[in-house]
């Protein structure tokens, strides 16, 4: 395998038997499962995952199952060439690229990893499914690899709560290590669907952070408050043009992800999902109560 300070391009696998031999030798590997279109974000996972594996396993592959009928699995952005240089700046050793036939040869599995009812709340009411979607192609690539760790974004944070749940609830022996969210200077968190945006859309979008750092700046007034404060913002940049057209706006319990009391005590997320324009954005901040 290549050592952290090469930077050569990654050996690109397609299948698991490519993979299962790329990896023959591979000792501590850390996996950093994509969809690809790849951006910042995804290279601090590579970072991460670099600093802490002897090899390092990015696999790129857009999950169909994880996609509503109405969504963008079509549009979904996909630039192999582009991704892999991404993973070669990182010194990433193998990309995973397989194809929808190679993942789910049967066409969808019959046998799914369902999220239960955390995985219903939030992204699972606007999304149906998702979770299952996502739960399944992560347990398959948890198999497939056999890594001993795995980084996910922290901005997918009812994503990595579930994955968290999962590695626990069914003994997968993986640890599971979240990359805090990366954002460009003007608060917007880095996301592969950023590039869906028009300008007034960018513009417009930087709503979802500004109504989180006003829900920071309440805190101190409590739970109620923080939330009054963040929906605030929300409403003025729905009334915007272009509109931000909110989904939901939740002070959850990390644990389970349920709306905390008014009076909360001790930590909460604050997690946001917006509609601008025909693209749909999600982001969060942890507070302390
Ligand atoms: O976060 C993502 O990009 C996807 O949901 C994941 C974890 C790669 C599963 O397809």
């Amino acid at each position: 395998m290549t050592s952290s300070t090469d930077r050569s391009a990654p050996l690109v696998v397609r299948t698991p038997h490519e993979l299962r031999r790329a990896l023959a030798d591979a000792g501590r590997t850390a996996l950093v499962p994509t969809m690809g279109a790849l951006h910042g974000g995804h290279q601090s996972l590579m970072r991460i995952a670099r600093e802490r594996a002897d090899t390092v396993v990015v696999s790129i592959f857009v999950n169909p199952l994880q996609f509503g009928p109405n969504e963008d699995f079509d549009r979904y952005p996909r630039d192999l060439e582009g991704d892999t240089a991404r993973c070669a700046q990182e010194g990433v050793d193998v990309v995973f690229a397989p194809e929808t036939e190679t993942m789910y040869p049967a066409g969808r599995p019959m046998v799914t990893i369902e999220a239960g009812e955390m995985g219903e709340r939030l992204e699972g009411t606007s999304r149906p499914g998702h979770f299952t979607g996502v739960l399944t192609v992560v347990g398959k690539l948890f198999h497939l690899v056999r890594p001993d760790l795995a980084v996910f974004g922290e901005k997918d944070a009812q994503q990595i709560a579930l994955i968290r749940r999962m590695v626990a609830d069914l003994d997968f022996p993986v640890e599971i290590v979240g990359a805090p969210i990366l954002r460009d200077p003007d608060g917007l968190a880095s996301s592969s669907r950023n590039v869906y945006l028009s300008a007034a859309e960018r513009t417009a979008a930087l709503a979802l952070s500004r109504s989180l750092e006003a829900a920071r700046s309440a805190a101190g007034r409590g739970a109620a408050a923080a939330r009054t404060a963040a929906a605030a913002v929300l409403e003025e940049a729905a009334g915007g043009e272009p509109p931000v057209e909110p989904d939901y706006l939740a002070l959850i319990d990390p644990s389970t992800f349920a709306e905390v009391a008014d009076d909360h005590r001790g930590d909460a997320v604050l997690a946001l999902a917006a509609r601008v324009g025909t693209t749909r954005l999600i982001d969060n901040t942890s507070i302390r109560f």
